[in-house]
């Protein structure tokens, strides 16, 4: 079957009036809930962190990340940790989650503050695997027992540094909580 075409999409700022929507859409997307504490966080995210993806006027993804310091290295510039990107299934495949990540490190660049963006990624999840790949994210390690309430409950962290001459895996090391090295 030929593949579908990308989809149109238009980006817009997630905040505390639509909020509620953000947590719809994740219900759908992902396979754990999350609390509220999330939620509660979401609109106090510096700006462009936080962002829907519409198609056709629906909110049919989401990026959310937050920056975060280096707790064992004296670095003004910080690590972006992606705490969410997904797609409703339906609007998978068509450039959807690509746009979402491309706007989320061109921002970052231009930042100039962030150093390398990692994530949690459930082991297993192939396809947020090799998507991530497509943007050049290796995996740093992983931890086991990440997951309080799903099967399997360990993790990948996956990373990117900004500057290609970094390693991800060197700035993370001594970073992530039960991070087992790759
Ligand atoms: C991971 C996710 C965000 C990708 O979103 P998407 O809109 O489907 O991704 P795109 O269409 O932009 O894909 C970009 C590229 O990534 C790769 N990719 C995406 N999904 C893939 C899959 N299921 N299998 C293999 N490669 C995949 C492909 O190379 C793809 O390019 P192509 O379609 O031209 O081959 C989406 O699958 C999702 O929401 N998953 C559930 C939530 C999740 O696991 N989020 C990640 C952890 S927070």
């Amino acid at each position: 079957m030929a593949a579908l075409a990308p989809l149109d999409v238009a980006m817009g700022d997630i905040n505390v009036q639509n909020i509620g929507q953000l947590r719809t859409l994740n219900e759908h997307t992902f396979p754990v809930r999350y609390a509220d504490k999330f939620y509660d966080e979401i609109p106090t995210l510096p700006e462009g962190l936080a962002k829907f993806a519409y198609c056709g006027g629906f909110a049919v993804g989401n990026c959310c990340a937050r920056l975060e310091p280096f707790r064992s290295r004296a670095d003004e510039k910080k690590k972006l940790y992606i705490m969410t990107i997904g797609v409703l299934h339906a609007y998978r495949r068509r450039g959807v989650g690509r746009q979402l990540l491309t706007q989320l490190l061109e921002g970052a660049r231009k930042r100039g503050d962030v150093r390398v963006v990692y994530m949690h990624v459930q082991t297993g999840n192939d396809a947020a695997r090799d998507f991530y790949a497509q943007f050049g994210f290796t995996e740093v390690g992983t931890i086991k027992g990440y997951y309080k309430r799903i099967q399997p409950d360990s993790c990948y962290v996956l990373a990117k540094a900004i500057d290609a001459a970094d390693d991800p895996a060197q700035l993370l090391v001594a970073e992530v909580s039960g991070l087992e090295a790759a």
